[in-house]
C-alpha cells in the first residue's frame, strides 16, 4: 500500500477540495450537501506521493449555548478520506491527530455533526450522541440541525449540559 504523508495546514483551498472530493457526487450525502458549513481554520491532512490531498479533518473554535451556559467547543468537520483511499484504516490516525490539535486549542469539549450511519464510527473515538435538539444558522435563518450531533470531553470530569443547544453561527 502506498505510503501517505501526514501534515497540518490552515484553511482548505478550492484545489484541496477538488483533490479530496476527486469527482465524487455529494461525498457528505444529500443532507450534508444541502447545508452551509463554516470553513475550518486548521486541518490535519494526508497527502499521497504526488502531493495530492487524500484525507483531511478540520477544527475551529466555536461557541454554543447549552443549559443556560455559553460554552466554547472545538468544532470538528470536513472529515473526509478520498474514496480511493477509504477502508484502509486512516481514521484512527487522523482522529488521534485531531485530538492532539483539539487539546491545544483550549475548550474542554469537542463537537461534530455527522450522518446517522457514522455515529458508531465516531463513538470509537470517544464521541457521544447529543440527544437534545441542536440549532444553528443557515443563510435563510436558524434551523434545527437535521443530522446527529456528538460531543466528547477533552479533559477529565467534563459533562455536557442538558437541554437544547444553540450553535452561534453556521454549523461546522
Ligand atoms: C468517514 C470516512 C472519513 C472514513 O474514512 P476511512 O479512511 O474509510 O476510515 P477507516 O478505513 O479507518 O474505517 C472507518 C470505518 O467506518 C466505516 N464506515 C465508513 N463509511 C461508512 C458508512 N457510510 N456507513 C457505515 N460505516 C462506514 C468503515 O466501514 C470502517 O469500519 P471498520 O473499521 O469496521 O471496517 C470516509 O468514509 C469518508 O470520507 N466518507 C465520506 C465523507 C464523510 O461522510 N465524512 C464524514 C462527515 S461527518
Amino acid at each position: 500500500v502506498e505510503e501517505l504523508r501526514p501534515g497540518e495546514q490552515g484553511e482548505l483551498t478550492e484545489q484541496d477540495w477538488a483533490e479530496l472530493i476527486d469527482g465524487e457526487h455529494e461525498p457528505f450525502g444529500p443532507v450534508g450537501h444541502s447545508l452551509e458549513w463554516r470553513p475550518k481554520d486548521r486541518h490535519v491532512t494526508f497527502r499521497d506521493g504526488d502531493g495530492r490531498l487524500v484525507g483531511a479533518a478540520g477544527v475551529l473554535v466555536a461557541t454554543v449555548q447549552a443549559g443556560g451556559e455559553e460554552l466554547p467547543v472545538v468544532g470538528v468537520g470536513s472529515v473526509i478520506v478520498t474514496r480511493t483511499q477509504r477502508g484502509r484504516g486512516l481514521m484512527p490516525t487522523l482522529f488521534e491527530r485531531v485530538r492532539r490539535l483539539a487539546d491545544d486549542l483550549g475548550p474542554d469539549r469537542a463537537m461534530l455533526f455527522c450522518a446517522p450511519e457514522l455515529v458508531s464510527l465516531y463513538e470509537r473515538f470517544g464521541f457521544v450522541r447529543i440527544e437534545a435538539p441542536v440549532w444553528a444558522d443557515q443563510p435563510e435563518g436558524r434551523i434545527e440541525m437535521p443530522e446527529p450531533s456528538m460531543w466528547r470531553p477533552l479533559r477529565g470530569g467534563v459533562s455536557w449540559p442538558p437541554g437544547r443547544v444553540e450553535v452561534v453561527g453556521l454549523p461546522f
